[in-house]
């Protein structure tokens, strides 16, 4: 029998939202599932440095290079996660039985105008949705600024790059493993693009180092509009040489602050422990730049760090000095009785006539050349009836209570950020604490503004954006930091901040908490004290919880490979320069080695040689049994994607003989590219998926190496549809994932099952072959108290917890689906690496 649904009292509910931004759009780019269409190539775009400014740092390579050029590439969507739609799979009321006529489905008509409007690329826009981005920054940057038209519409841009140059201590390796150490084989992250960026950044030491951060640099400064800043979070190993750069790029008059903010307690160290880390602020132009004062509140003990708060007045109006105890904090001050401090009421400053002031019977008079601060005789009047003066041996004084600015200022050094989160919280090895974005954010961005990270990591920025109602896009070229990020942003809950202007949107404000700012001038002019705004203290509205707003999880294309040395002119900073030699090395160990199979088989060679005249198809080759073959290697520090399988199946209709196989090898697939392989049917030849082991390329970087397999077969990944026969979700389907191929590195097989290594899987129940929209998204690897357990508990009553405790498992929840429809799965493993299953469904689909 199911369980009977519990009665569910909806008065108690509190309201889902989001935030979205109707009144911002976004350039019209290529989803994955149509990049074919993105045929118009854009010339590389170039950029320079005025090589004249003095005085400069100088390291290898930087003279020589007063220019340098960028690849202009479209971005491409791949998902667009909705996570209202994923909660509302498991909400108590939701819409957790869809039926048909449901939110679900688009009509064929709808889908029809979406297919059409998604290929006109960059012609028109769409709504504004915030962005997550995988690939290499600069690239990025680029295509925002070439393609996409986005110079100057970025309010803030947060940079943490690699604190230096070491290769371990920057990446992750595995989503859930945090504690990566430097030179240790095991730790060393094996993404293609990531050994890319370190090869291209870190591989000549700091010089290389340096050239990254300046070029990117350059590029977030094209984006800044004039009123923005950026900010760069950099360790005190090279926080003078990234000052140096900063400089360069923007100009020093438009420095702003080094702020020093607190990480850890210390550690144990010979000399002076390091407690914290640097942030350089810069403005793009500091003449108009978007500023808030943000303040913390007074230590209602000290008052101040000077301890200067060392009066009571009582609740009789008596005046004393507060004991030690009192002061320390050991021993409470007296029921009703207010803390102040004293302040001079004179000021610097000769006057012309005599101004003496009686008060309580004495006459007092400002000393010489000087005179009183409030105005005479009125203005020390309405202080004295105020009771705001108090005579300290000769002179007059100002009694200034703790009450009349409960708040001060921020200034340069924040010693209490970042310590909630020294590093019990972090999902990621390198992250940031939130509160430390956040006060960058809120003194320099209003709601609605668009902020940038191009170093995603765990997604702190982003987080922090939505959070605070900003616009955001992101990047990493790791995706397993897009993995965390996604998830990070995919489960967050947040305060709904009540809108200033709920007509306007976000973009309206928000509703912020005011402290009054009482002066000597206002009681002495008798004004109402001036307010001030709390930026970080926005009004809560509480029947209402907010979760993440609609964001798209994008990537670049992979570069192609240029296939022979001095073959061609393509386009050169994704080539590695000696591709050719690399690949006539692969070519040996497959000869070597052969190909393995699921249950130990192997695909062995008799030949495997340079295949010449084309580019895409790089060797040829015969296995034992007389089949001939022909090889397509994707980059070596970047996915086969979809361009790449029909480019190379191209080339292979003109080779003769007919090859019996084609070779798809490569160290990581784009899941649509994998799709690809896998779908296609071609008489006589046979497509092979090929996994190459990273220990082809990062060899070098190990210090021994693995002596495993260099080549395996990879099948599709082992998903069920399961159709509903009985109960109430009869006629409804189910997905049971059943894991995909592994290679076991201890054991030498190819394994097939292994969920437990799935990061993270997610269902689109009514794929539309362009990108996918997850309806459902699973994390079986999750562990107590985060991602979906964690909402799920912030939630309460809002879920029905049975219904998300399917979502840490490998089988879906029940759902509908429309004939003629697709389903598509796609499922991340530890190590970040992707793969898609797109199944048919419904009756006359089979
Ligand atoms: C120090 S971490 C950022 C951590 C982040 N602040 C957080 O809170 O999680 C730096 C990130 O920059 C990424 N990265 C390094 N080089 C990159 C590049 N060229 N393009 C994009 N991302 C890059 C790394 O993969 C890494 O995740």
């Amino acid at each position: 029998m199911p369980k009977k649904k519990p009665v569910i009292d909806t008065s108690k509910l509190s309201q889902i939202d989001t935030y979205t931004y109707p009144e911002y759009d976004r350039a019209n780019i290529p989803p994955v599932g149509m990049a074919q269409y993105d045929t118009v190539a854009s010339p590389e775009a170039r950029y320079a440095y005025d090589p004249h400014i003095d005085p400069s740092l100088q390291w290898a390579g930087k003279k020589e290079g007063t220019s340098f050029t960028v690849l202009t590439s479209s971005i491409h969507i791949h998902e667009s996660i909705k996570p209202h739609k994923i909660i509302r799979s498991v909400q108590t009321i939701g819409d957790n039985y869809q039926d048909e006529q449901g939110w679900l489905f688009e009509s064929d008509i709808e889908r029809a105008r979406k297919r059409n409007d998604a290929i006109e690329f960059y012609q028109h826009k769409n709504k504004w949705t915030n962005r997550l981005v995988a690939g290499d920054s600069l690239v990025i940057m680029n295509s925002m600024l070439e393609k996409e038209g986005m110079a100057g519409q970025v309010q803030m841009v947060y940079i943490d790059p690699p604190y230096g140059i070491k290769y371990g201590s920057n990446f992750q390796p595995f989503v859930n493993k945090r504690d990566v150490k430097d030179k240790k084989d095991e730790d060393l992250n094996t993404e293609p693009e990531m050994i890319k960026a370190f090869r291209d950044t870190w591989e000549l030491g700091i010089h290389s180092y340096l050239t990254y951060l300046r070029d990117r640099l350059l590029l977030a400064r094209e984006l800044l509009s004039d009123t923005g800043s950026v900010f760069v979070q950099i360790s005190d190993e090279n926080v003078h040489h990234v000052r140096e750069i900063c400089d360069e790029v923007f100009g020093k008059t438009n420095f702003n602050a080094m702020i020093y903010y607190r990480t850890t307690g210390g550690f144990e160290t010979n000399t002076l422990s390091r407690i914290g880390d640097f942030i350089l602020w810069y403005a793009k132009n500091r003449k108009n730049q978007k500023y808030h004062q943000l303040y913390e509140p007074r230590d209602s003990l000290k008052g101040d760090e000077h301890g200067n708060y060392r009066f009571v007045q009582l609740s009789n109006g008596e005046r004393r000095t507060m004991s030690a105890e009192e002061r320390e904090g050991k021993k409470n001050i007296p029921d009703g009785a207010k803390i102040y401090r004293i302040g001079d009421m004179t000021s610097q400053g000769p006057i012309s006539d005599p101004s003496p002031f009686e008060f309580n019977g004495v006459i007092y008079n400002p000393q010489l050349n000087n005179h009183w601060k409030p105005n005479y005789p009125h203005g020390l009047e309405r202080l004295a009836k105020a009771n705001r003066i108090i005579a300290v041996g000769k002179n007059l004084q100002y009694v200034r209570f703790i009450d009349d600015f409960p708040v001060i200022p921020i200034n340069t050094a924040w010693l209490k950020t970042g310590v909630s989160g020294f590093s019990s919280n972090k999902q990621y090895v390198v992250q940031t604490s939130p509160d430390v974005i956040q006060r960058c954010l809120l003194m320099t961005t209003d709601p609605g503004d668009l902020v940038l990270d191009i170093t995603c990591g765990s997604g702190t920025t982003a987080y922090v954006a939505e959070q605070w109602g900003r616009r955001w896009i992101t990047c990493d070229t790791s995706r397993i930091a897009i993995t965390l990020a996604k998830k990070r942003l995919m489960t967050a809950t947040f305060d709904y901040y009540k809108l200033a202007h709920p007509d306007n949107g976000v973009s309206g404000g928000f509703v912020y908490k005011t402290v009054p700012h009482v002066t000597l001038k206002s009681i002495a002019n008798n004004e109402p004290p001036q307010q001030e705004t709390l930026y970080d203290q926005p009004e809560i509205e509480k029947k209402k919880v907010r979760i993440s707003g609609p964001f798209t999880v994008e990537a670049l294309p992979s570069p192609v490979v240029k296939p022979l040395e001095n073959a061609d002119t393509y386009p050169t900073p994704f080539f590695y320069e000696n591709a050719a030699k690399k690949q006539s090395d692969w070519m040996q160990e497959l000869k070597a080695t052969g190909i393995l199979g699921r249950g130990g088989e192997k695909i062995q060679f008799t030949r495997v040689e340079a295949l010449e005249g084309t580019k895409f198809l790089q060797g040829i080759a015969e296995t034992k049994e007389n089949h001939p073959a022909v090889i397509c290697f994707a980059g070596e520090t970047s996915p086969l994607d979809t361009r790449m399988v029909n480019q190379a199946m191209t080339e292979m209709e003109n080779i003769r003989p007919k090859p019996a196989y084609i070779i798809f090898a490569a160290f990581q697939f784009d899941p649509s590219a994998a799709k690809l392989i896998d779908d296609t049917k071609w008489p006589g030849l046979t497509l092979l998926k090929v996994q190459m082991n990273t220990d082809l390329m990062t060899a070098d970087l190990k210090k021994k190496s693995s002596g495993s397999q260099s080549f395996w077969l990879v099948g599709q990944p082992d998903v069920e549809l399961i159709k509903i026969e009985k109960g109430e979700n009869k006629g409804k389907y189910k997905v049971k994932v059943n894991g995909f191929d592994y290679y076991d590195v201890k054991k030498g097989i190819v394994e097939s099952g292994g969920t437990e290594k799935i990061a993270m899987w997610m269902l689109d129940t009514d794929y539309d072959g362009m990108s996918i929209e997850p309806k459902q998204v699973f994390f079986p690897m999750e562990g107590k108290n985060e991602g979906w357990d964690k909402l799920a508990k912030t939630l309460k009553a809002e879920i029905d917890h049975d219904l998300i405790e399917k979502y840490h498992g490998t089988e879906s929840l029940p759902f509908a689906v429309k004939d003629n429809t697709y389903i598509a799965v796609k499922i991340v493993d530890d190590r970040g690496i992707e793969c898609l299953k797109v199944i048919p469904v419904g009756d006359s689909n089979g």
